[in-house]
């Protein structure tokens, strides 16, 4: 079941601007990005959905011109996936705190892993860049549970990072605009679907 979900998705390039994902839909979306796993479960993401088509049609000129800005366009929904910066996750903040207190209960266990956490992310860059790949894992869930909803998807980095912060209004001092994920329902039409390497050069077994 969980693999013909993930044969099934694919990269929509093509929406069809009159159907709309329903809100209990995205919902569920929404929960399987929620409950997504993560580093010292430090939920490094941030999801900004817009629905409406004129907030996307403000936007749309931040995407690469062509299929990117076309997909914003025509997609029902788009969400912006945000990573925290180390203004949020730095070891120290409230938000780290709370989180490392959620998670460990033994006070000295955590203040161990707390030591840990601190040496092994020392600057800014460091965490920044952790938390965008962080980020990945919830966007995986996220076109997997939609593709479970017979909902299509396609995640996008082919866009200008400042226009698109500055339109959204975004603090950098606290995120970064990691990925977009259009999701909407396919028009009509033969799916061209994008090659695999073979089984033999992906894996090897030591
Ligand atoms: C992080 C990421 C960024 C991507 N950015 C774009 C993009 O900007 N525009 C686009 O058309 N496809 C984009 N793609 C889609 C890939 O081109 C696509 O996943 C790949 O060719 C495999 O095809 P499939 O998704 O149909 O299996 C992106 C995919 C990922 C995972």
């Amino acid at each position: 079941m969980f693999m013909q979900t993930l044969q099934n998705r694919y990269t929509c390039r093509s929406f069809n601007n009159e159907m709309n994902v329903s809100d209990a839909d995205l919902e569920t979306v929404l929960e399987a990005a929620r409950i997504s796993p993560s580093c010292f479960n430090l939920q490094h993401w941030k999801l900004l959905v817009i629905k409406g088509r004129d907030k996307k049609e403000s936007i749309k000129h931040c995407f690469h011109m062509g299929k990117n800005s076309i997909m914003v366009s025509d997609s029902s929904i788009l969400i912006i996936v945000l990573s925290k910066k180390a203004e949020i996750l730095r070891a120290g903040t409230e938000y780290v705190s709370n989180i490392f207190n959620s998670l460990y209960e033994d006070e000295l266990i955590r203040k161990h892993i707390y030591e840990g956490y601190a040496k092994k992310y020392p600057t800014d860059e460091d965490i920044n860049n952790w938390s965008k790949r962080q980020c990945m894992l919830a966007v995986s869930n996220i076109v997997n549970c939609a593709t479970s909803l017979s909902i299509n998807s396609a995640i996008m980095e082919g866009f200008k990072e400042d226009p698109l912060s500055e339109c959204i209004n975004l603090d950098r001092n606290l995120y970064d605009p990691v990925v977009c994920i259009a999701l909407g329902y396919a028009k009509p039409g033969k799916i061209k679907r994008a090659t695999r390497i073979e089984m033999e050069e992906l894996v090897e077994f030591l």
